[in-house]
């Protein structure tokens, strides 16, 4: 507070003692988070009850609301960071992530230029290049070529942009009246983020192709069965836009096989996207990498940071053969956002490779990841996890009431 009591809008040594406190309160929350029950117990509508129905016309003090998260927050809370926690797919945070968090809210810039912050772009190129590198992904995915990383909030923002940079080149050579023919191509274990981007791009509903994975007893989609889903098709007429191939399906983990899809969609000039954001991260270990093996083929490879790498929400991992077919279908540059360094081809605008105008210092969290472990403890967390879930494995397999496929 300043001496009139009222809070500045950013004062250090306010910040000091206040972030202090904040952190004891996160630490202790961390120290008793088995001690709750994972999934909340409370019932829709709960914090109306609890809550005033305006906001304070004074000035509160941190302690008054640090006691109504404690006592009216937290009960809702579902516990994701909680060892106990099961649900939909990891999501662990550390405190290397927790770190870089801070220091992102910290610094707290708004990078959609190079200007705006050279820093927040330029490490952000870095970190990805050196993430590229750790999985192994092809040279044409590192910055210094024609491709490139970018760091979006989630999978489904990732897949939204290549799909609209896909229809684009394509709407380019075909004219845009052939939004109709375009086709996308998916296995029916395919994450719904990419049935909601072609929502929004426009695809129509009916060449939406969720290809069935039953003649397989893994759940991959079969390159038989794209092959003659896109024979179909081009014999109607219609024009095959993209195929989003899964390493590491949401609901079995499923892999498709990468490097016979590639095959086709190469040959058939069909852009390949790699949704591997839950799995890919495992993707680091070399006795896994093989799962990859094909995505030399990919136009683009997606990988969720802050699934299984230990970076807290959100940093979703984004490579691109091309980088200037996102850029031609989302780029703007009005006025006031001219300045030198761009209109000399100089830097890298990441306003141009996302939907929104404004992004965070979300590097700020990889890069802290990325060093405060190193490659070799990143790799022992994989290998912990993978063998407590082979250890449950041989658990369900003992138990009759269970099948293990
Ligand atoms: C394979 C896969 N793709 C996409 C997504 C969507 O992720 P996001 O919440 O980052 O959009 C998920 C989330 O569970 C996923 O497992």
């Amino acid at each position: 507070m300043g001496r009139d009591g009222v809070l500045k809008p950013m004062d250090a040594e306010q910040l000091r003692e206040n972030a202090h406190k904040m952190v004891d309160f996160i630490a202790d929350y961390y120290k008793k988070i088995e001690t709750f029950p994972v999934l909340s117990q409370v019932e829709p509508g709960y914090l109306r009850d609890l809550l005033p129905h305006s906001a304070p016309d004074q000035p509160e003090s941190l302690q008054n609301v640090l006691d109504d998260i404690q006592a009216k927050i937290l009960p809702g809370v579902t516990h994701w960071q909680s060892p106990n926690y099961f649900a939909y797919f990891p999501s662990n945070s550390s405190v290397a992530g927790f770190l870089g968090e801070m220091l992102s809210a910290g610094i707290n810039m708004v990078g959609f230029s190079w200007i705006t912050s050279p820093a927040a772009t330029e490490l952000e190129m870095i970190v990805l290049d050196w993430l590229a590198k750790l999985l192994k992904l092809p040279d044409y995915f590192l910055s210094t070529g024609h491709g490139g990383g970018v760091i979006q909030g989630t999978a489904s923002e990732a897949v939204l942009v290549v799909l609209l940079a896909a229809r684009d080149k394509v709407l380019r050579r075909t004219g845009k009246d052939a939004l109709g023919k375009l086709v996308v191509y998916c296995s029916d274990q395919t994450h719904s983020s990419l049935q909601k981007a072609c929502q929004i791009a426009g695809i129509y509903p009916e060449n939406c192709r969720a290809l069935k994975t039953e003649s397989c007893n893994d759940y991959s989609l079969s390159p038989e069965t794209l092959e003659q889903a896109i024979s179909n098709d081009t014999a109607s007429g219609l024009i095959p836009l993209l195929l989003c191939a899964t390493v590491g399906t949401t609901s079995s983990t499923a892999v498709d096989p990468l490097l016979e899809l590639g095959k086709i969609t190469k040959m058939k000039e069909i852009w390949l996207h790699v949704d591997a954001a839950y799995a890919g991260s495992a993707c680091i270990c070399p006795e896994f990498r093989h799962y990859l093996d094909g995505v030399e083929e990919a136009d683009s490879f997606n990988m969720n940071a802050h699934k299984w790498f230990l970076t807290n929400f959100d940093c979703s991992a984004l490579w691109v053969k091309d980088r200037s077919a996102l850029i031609h279908s989302l780029s703007t540059n009005p006025e006031f956002l001219k300045n030198k360094a761009s209109e000399e081809n100089l830097v890298v605008d990441y306003k141009d490779w996302q939907i929104p105008l404004g992004r965070r210092f979300r590097s700020l969290k990889l890069w802290t990841v990325l060093r405060l472990y190193g490659l070799e403890n990143l790799q022992s967390y994989i290998r912990n996890h993978i063998q407590l879930a082979e250890k449950f494995e041989s658990f369900v397999a003992k138990d009759p009431r269970f099948e293990v496929n």
